[in-house]
């Protein structure tokens, strides 16, 4: 019996939040509406009630307008791990700054606080650590190094809605922080993204309300203005109510992301092996399981480790490449052996399928195929 394809993610979508959606759309009402002020108001008491949340069309948008918010531009700097998504950095680019990449920590993939502050000039603006894979960066650390620096500090937290960094939500405190909905993240609004602004930021969050809708504001009349040439991305409704219900399961998401990693820790041996990534604590979200491949050991590359994978029915990605290697980076000047540890991790990650639909069997398949590979390509 063939086994059904296993791929690297799934959204979790009920019938129920199918049942909404088509409610949505039979109401007459689409776009951004009730629903999507119901979305932030339930993500401002899932981060603890004292943040203000804004929702965008992706992380994405939310990042570049973080930026905008913060008057962040062309002559200034900011700093941004070497092995992260292009998003992170292209955004620095769109806003006409320069992105200074710095090497990530060999264990946890987080950007490295003692290279971040060799890393600062008198251009430096704004951080930008990613919580990669879900798991919390050296907040403290970073927080200080921004304090002392007088620098803000604008949290990739794509992967992390629902990491918790020493018992603390991410993005429930700290500057600036922007979450990711895409459907392979923790949980999905289809594409959607949002900040978590502190008290206090009132000027940042009106810039995101500009940036986020044309600049519009309208007066006591309901007449209209066009205050800045903003652009377009607000979420709509129907991603909203997505959200809402997909918020509600979240925490039994992550848990079950924490069973299932669980057991590729117990089960994931191979010779050689695998190294697999650090655990860190009960905080962490799991939102991928990327161990890295024994590749200077195997007559295989990783191309070659991910068909034979498919071959048997199990889906894999790559997360993620140095960015240093990327076209528009090298333009910049970068150069992959700057930053060793992101290019070694580039070069050897693989991530394996992790989703909450996924059953203790599936994680099995997955050992047992990655176990066989290695065997027949050993060196
Ligand atoms: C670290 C990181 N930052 C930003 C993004 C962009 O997220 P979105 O697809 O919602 O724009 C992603 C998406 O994968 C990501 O992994």
């Amino acid at each position: 019996m063939t086994l059904p394809f296993l791929p690297f993610a799934r959204p979790t979508l009920d019938e129920e939040t199918i049942a909404a959606v088509a409610e949505v759309l039979r109401s007459g009402w689409i776009t951004s509406g009730p629903r999507v002020r119901e979305f932030e108001d339930a993500l401002t008491r899932y981060l603890g009630g004292e943040r203000t949340v804004r929702s965008f069309t992706s992380a994405t948008a939310g990042l570049e307008i973080a930026l905008q918010a913060c008057g962040i531009g062309p002559g200034d700097e900011v700093v941004v791990p070497a092995m992260t998504f292009a998003a992170s950095a292209n955004v620095v680019l769109r806003v006409g700054a320069r992105p200074v990449l710095v090497d990530v920590e060999a264990d946890t993939r987080n950007l490295d606080p003692q290279r971040l502050r060799d890393a600062i000039t008198g251009r430096t603006r704004a951080i930008m650590p990613v919580h990669f894979a879900g798991l919390a960066a050296d907040l403290d650390a970073i927080g200080s190094i921004a304090r002392e620096r007088g620098l803000r500090v604008i949290e990739d937290a794509a992967h992390a809605i629902g990491t918790r960094h020493q018992g603390r939500l991410v993005g429930s405190y700290g500057d600036l922080v922007c979450f990711s909905f895409h459907p392979n993240k923790n949980m999905t609004t289809i594409e959607g993204g949002a900040l978590s602004f502190p008290g206090g930021a009132a000027a940042e969050v009106r810039c995101a309300d500009l940036e986020r809708f044309h600049g519009i504001v309208r007066n006591a009349e309901g007449e209209l203005d066009v205050q800045i040439p903003g652009g377009k991305s607000n979420l709509s409704d129907v991603s909203a109510c997505i959200g809402l219900a997909q918020l509600a399961k979240l925490d039994g998401f992550i848990e079950r992301r924490h069973a299932l990693v669980a057991r590729y820790f117990e089960r994931l041996h191979t010779d050689p092996a695998m190294v697999l990534p650090a655990r860190g604590d009960a905080g962490h979200s799991w939102h991928i399981f990327a161990p890295l491949l024994p590749l200077d050991r195997l007559r295989l590359s990783r191309s070659g480790f991910v068909a034979a994978l498919q071959a048997r029915g199990i889906g894999a990605g790559v997360h993620y490449p140095s960015l240093a290697g990327f076209g528009a980076y090298q333009r910049l000047g970068y150069r992959t052996e700057q930053f060793p540890n992101a290019a070694h991790i580039g070069a050897n990650t693989l991530t394996l399928p992790l989703f909450p639909g996924m059953q203790p069997a599936d994680v099995d398949r997955v050992c047992d195929a990655c176990a066989e590979i290695i065997e027949v390509n050993r060196l």
